[in-house]
């Protein structure tokens, strides 16, 4: 059974669309059932001062994903990169063990959007 956060995360979920001017971007998808996220951050002085998402997914995903945009927001990139999936699964009251890889794909979009705007800023530094 899902949580009443899950649910009702799910029913509305946060920070749905996308971020025009974002700096950090990423897709991630799941292996085992195919569905995929796309994260938006926009990223200030180190600060993530927004996010959003995009997920084509079943609802623990939905409901993780927006669980996490509002976990990550106002917090440094490093304290960002300490989120896991069992810290949003937590936030939401649990999820189904079934459903616990889904709140996997929230984590990865969150890591490897913040890898797009580290690599971004990289090049920047570089040219
Ligand atoms: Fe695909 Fe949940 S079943 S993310």
């Amino acid at each position: 059974m899902y949580s009443e956060k899950v649910l009702e995360h799910f029913m509305n979920p946060r920070n749905v669309g996308e971020i025009e001017d974002a700096n950090g971007v990423a897709q991630v998808g799941n292996p085992k059932c195919g569905d995929i996220m796309k994260m938006y951050l926009k990223i200030e002085n180190g600060i993530i001062v927004d996010a959003k998402f995009k997920t084509f997914g079943c609802g623990a995903a939905v409901a993780t994903s927006s669980m996490a945009t509002e976990m990550v927001k106002g917090k440094t990139i490093e304290e960002a990169l300490q989120i896991t999936n069992k810290a949003v699964a937590e936030a939401l009251d649990g999820l189904p063990p079934n459903k616990l890889h889904c709140s996997v794909l929230a984590e990865e979009a969150i890591k490897a959007a913040i890898e797009d705007y580290l690599s971004k800023q990289k090049q920047q530094t570089q040219n």
